[in-house]
This record gives C-alpha cells, structure tokens and sequence, in this order.
C-alpha cells in the first residue's frame, strides 16, 4: 500500500515514519520456519521450536458464548478446580512423550513463544524482518490468542470446554508472591526452573525498586502499578506498545504495561543460575514455566481492566493494520486457525473473564506533597540537558529540563532515542523535582515513570526507542511552582551501562485522539471498593483524578490480613455506589471539568 503524506496527514505530525501506513503484520508459514536464536549472541538455539506444518488452515470463528467462563485468582482457586487443572498440565506433560508432533504437547505449546519471539517466523514477504510479538502493539493481543487456545486444549484434554486458567494476581497485595499452587514440588504445575530465593513468601517488587521490606515492597508495587496503568500514561499507544507493520523492523517500542509489571513477573521467576534466566526469564522458554500462562492471564486481565478505566485516554485503536494484524495458532482439535487482532478485542466474545477481586492500586494517586520544592534547592548537583546528552547511564542523574509552559501544563516528558544493548535485562527509573535520594520509595508525587527491556533479539544489538511520559497529574501532586524547569532524576536499575539516552524534553501532551470524558455520572456502577480505614470501606470513582484518599501502610497491613470472606461481606453489607462529584461538560451537572470540581474538593476528602 502506497500513500502520499500530505494535507492532513503532513500537517497531523502523528505519523512516526514514511514506512507506517504499510500493511498488517501477516500470520507466518509455517513451512518456512526457520531455527530460532538466542537473543543474547544471536546464536542459533538448541531447540527446534517450529510447529509442525499445516496446509489445512481455517479462519476462526467467534464461537457462541452460551455461559460465561470465568477464570479465578490463582491464590483462591478451589480443591476441586486445583485437581482439574493439574491434571489437565498432567496429560499435556503426556503429550510430549506419547506423540511429541502433537501439537498440543506441552513442549509444543512452550514452543509457539519461542517461533514467535526468537526469530524462527519471518514476516511474510520480508525474509529479513523475523515476527516479533514482543515491544510493540501486537503484545496483549498475541498473548490473548495464545492463552486462548492453551485454555481450550487444556479444556480438552479433561474434556471439560468450560475450564479456565487462573491468573496470578500480582497486582493485588494477596497476590504478590508465586502463587503457591505452583510451588508444590509433586503437583505438575511446579518447575525447577525458578529463582529459589523468589519462591514465596518472597514478595515481587514490581517496580525493581530495590525495596527490602515487604511493605515498602505492597507500596511500591501499587505505586507502579497506578503508575503504569493511569498516571504516566498520555495515549492509547503508551500503554498498548508502539506501531508496528508489515516491513517495519520488529521491537518498535513496548506499551506502559508490557514495559512494567509484565517483564518484572518474567524476572522474578526466571532462574538467575541458568545462563538465560530460563525458564522465566527468557522469551524462548518462558512458556516451558506453567506460571508463565497464569502470569500472563493477570496481563490479560490487565488489558480489560485498562479498558474500563475511566481516563481521558482513548481505549482502542482503529488503526486497520493493528485490526487486520493475524497470527496462526493449533487449536483443542488439532486445527490450524488463523486469528485476527480484530477478534480479540473483547474477551467476553471470546467466552471469558475475570473473577471480580479488589483492585488497589486503582485509587493509588500518590499523597500530595505539602510543601512545594523549591527549584534553587533542588536544582543544586542538576545539570543542563545540553551537553549532557547522548547520556549513559552510569549513576544517577539529575537533568535541568526546560518546561513549556510555567507550573501546572498539561505536558508530558520524553526521553528520545534510548539506545540499548538488547541483549541486556535494562531498567531506570525517572522522578520529578524529587529532593531526597530515596530511591526505593516509589509511593510518592515525584514518581514520573519507568523505562525497561527484556533481552531480545535484533539485527545489530542495538535496539531503538523514545518513552513518552506523562506529567500532568505529577505537577498537580508536587504543587509544581510557576517555574519553567524541572529536575529530573534518572534513577539506573539494572545495566545502566548498557543504555544511552539520546535526548530529554517535555512537550506539550500530544493529542491523545478521543473525545474527553463527557460525563462521569454513570462512574457509581462501576466503582470499585477499597479499604480506607480498619471499620470502613470507602467507595470510591473510578476516575483516578476525582480521588485523593489513599491507603496508607495501616491499612495496607489490614487489607493483607483481612480475610476474603470478611471483606466480601462487608462489601455486601449495605455498600452504596455513589459518585462523590458528579462532572458534565454540558453544563447539566455543577461542574464542567474534573479540575473545577477537584478544586473544590474540600482538601481532607
Ligand atoms: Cu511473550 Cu511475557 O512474554
């Protein structure tokens, strides 16, 4: 498809390279499946990890939902299901020995990620471009499909079609550790293959923020997570991954969520004694963990929840080479099918979701600072971005960066051509206006946001991307002075050696293409509880920024003790779902923005 840049689009400046509108990434052949590569030396792997070849392929269908299935949280699954899904891993485990061709195996099943990830697959009508289905747009989408079907044969193999996997709900204090049904040494579900000093009761740290005490661990984790999934995120493509098309190199550029929680669950589990962090810890083997396949239900479940969420930011892209993008997957029956992102897009229709549990982090807006910090102080030891950049990120860095407008603008901060060694696990972290070192506190205003990479394979070794993050809520939570610039902190978590910061500028928010939230009204049907107090339960929007009480460590304490009974019933004990503000851009409500009703939100609310 060729298209000339001009009127409008010339004028749009939302079109990254001449490249972009190309065409969707195509479904490989399988007949030329190729060896795959290890994505540290590029060397070719040990392991054949091609599907057995079908000529025979046939278009899924979305299949009638009759009931809905609906998957639980791994750490409150019943005996019964335990029983169920165990033996389902059991027969599949079967598979790999009584017809390794089969392509439900277990060792088949592993393998799709690996042609998918480590270069076995090329694009079609590109023999030098491999399908990646990492670091761009097609990451939750890929995933969904790939579940999907591992869900229907495991159904299969049990012949039970409602069974469903459990997700690991890390995003939730309760969930924080390997869920433990995976960590019995006689259940099919355990895998040596794991971090030994991770096994639980370690608690993940989601943010790498370095913290020791488990507390700080909770916070930190809701910290990120708000993070991840509202505060620094600007547009649809933040959060979903960047775009990437038929002919584009693969690895443009992960979303919020892959970048974040998503890679930090891979590190976690993978073991650090094997050379490659296997089996977590690598894309080829990761799905040879059964972890890895409720890890990434939670990221699924990540998506849908993203989607709910009440934000300025628009929840799909219509981009017809995002829709049109199809992958091919064996299905219960051993049929090829070929998917389309399309078809994904709502899991519902796909016959499935989430058990409803409490999600915290959802009104984690971090407290507001009281006192402004003062630019002259904390300017002291920052030094101008001229000159500094191209900068490696040896230590820690502070940055004087110009802003665009003084104090409170709706402006977003970007870090451009982030130059990696893609063989490297990479991390940093970027604060704002942040006085103190405490790096391991994330629970705090001046958190901007996060950059990381999971080693992968590329052409050169050497990967390229920008990260956009927003600050908009940031200033109003750091009572950001009138000044025109801010210090920011660039905090190295992992191989700062290995990662170059071409440039640092804030900009104003690029569009974020949606029409603004028109009212919030309807916001009571879906809000969710948290615990605010040891005697109480607050109800709360799901709009973050209409929203300041927070959960303290206290309460943090309480909700990890609290038992899921008690807090169901209490839940159901006369809980009234009522907006506290009411906003309506018509003028039919008392207030016609969130900011004008926020201001005049009594300060303790
Ligand atoms: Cu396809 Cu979490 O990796």
């Amino acid at each position: 498809m060729l298209l000339g840049l001009g009127g409008l689009y010339g004028a749009a400046n939302l079109i990254p390279d001449p490249k972009a509108l190309a065409d969707p990434i195509q479904a490989p052949e399988f007949k030329s499946c190729s060896e795959a590569r290890d994505v540290q030396s590029g060397d070719v792997l040990d392991v054949n990890c091609c599907p057995p070849p079908s000529e025979n392929i046939v278009d899924f269908k979305l299949p009638p939902v009759h009931r809905m299935r609906v998957r639980p949280a791994a750490h409150k699954v019943t005996k019964e299901y335990l029983a169920k899904f165990e033996e389902a891993i059991r027969r599949m485990k079967a598979l790999d020995k009584d017809d390794p061709t089969d392509p439900r195996g277990f060792m088949q099943q592993a393998n799709i990620h690996c042609a998918y990830c480590n270069g076995a697959h090329d694009q079609v009508g590109f023999k030098d471009l491999d399908i990646q289905v990492h670091n761009s747009w097609l990451f939750f989408p890929f995933h969904r499909w790939y579940l999907y079907f591992y869900e229907k044969i495991l159904g299969k193999l049990i012949d039970d079609p409602t069974f469903v996997l459990p997700f690991w709900n890390w995003d939730n204090p309760k969930g924080m550790q390997m869920p433990r049904i995976f960590d019995n040494p006689r259940s099919p579900l355990y895998n040596t293959n794991r971090n030994q000093d991770n096994r639980p009761p370690a608690m993940i740290d989601l943010g790498f923020s370095g913290a020791t005490e488990d507390l700080q661990k909770v916070v930190n984790n809701l910290s990120s997570m708000y993070s991840e999934m509202i505060r620094s995120v600007n547009s649809t493509i933040d959060f979903m991954g960047q775009p990437y098309r038929a002919g584009n190199s693969p690895s443009p550029g992960m979303g919020s969520s892959e970048r974040g929680s998503h890679i930090a669950a891979h590190v976690f589990v993978g073991n650090p004694k094997n050379r490659y962090m296997e089996d977590m810890g690598n894309f080829y083997s990761a799905g040879r963990d059964t972890l890895f396949y409720s890890h990434h239900a939670n990221v699924d479940r990540m998506w849908s929840i993203w989607k709910t969420l009440k934000t300025d930011v628009p929840k799909d892209l219509n981009d017809p080479d995002y829709l049109n993008a199809s992958f091919l997957f064996y299905d219960e029956n051993k049929q090829l099918v070929r998917v389309k992102v399309r078809d994904c897009l709502d899991h519902r229709r796909l016959g499935y979701e989430f058990e409803p549990v409490d999600i915290p982090w959802l009104n984690y807006r971090p407290a507001k600072k009281a006192a402004r910090a003062k630019i002259k102080d904390i300017s002291s030891g920052a030094q101008k971005a001229d000159g500094l950049f191209p900068l490696t990120l040896k230590k820690v860095t502070r940055v004087l960066v110009p802003k665009t407008a003084k104090g409170k603008a709706d402006e977003v901060l970007v870090l451009e051509n982030i130059e990696t060694d893609t063989t490297k696990f990479i991390k940093f972290d970027v604060f704002v206006n942040d006085e103190d070192d405490k790096t391991e506190e994330l629970d705090k205003a001046e958190y901007a946001g996060t950059f990381a990479q999971v080693p992968h394979k590329t052409k050169d070794k050497k990967g390229k991307s920008n990260i956009t993050l927003r600050l908009t809520e940031l200033y109003e939570d750091i009572d950001v002075d009138d000044d025109d610039t801010i210090v920011v902190t660039l905090i190295p978590r992992s191989n700062g050696d290995d990662v170059t910061i071409g440039g640092i500028k804030i900009i104003p928010s690029p569009p974020r293409s949606g029409k603004m939230l028109k009212t919030v009204k309807e916001l009571g049907n879906n809000a969710l509880a948290i615990v605010s107090q040891v005697s109480s339960i607050l109800s709360t929007l799901q709009e973050p920024s209409a929203h300041r009480k927070l959960v303290g460590l206290d309460e943090l304490r309480y909700l990890m003790s609290m038992n899921a009974e008690h807090h169901r019933m209490l839940k159901a004990d006369g809980m009234k779902f009522t907006p506290n503000l009411t906003v309506a851009k018509d003028g039919s409500e008392k207030f016609t923005t969130i900011s004008a009703a926020l201001d005049a939100m009594p300060e303790k609310y």
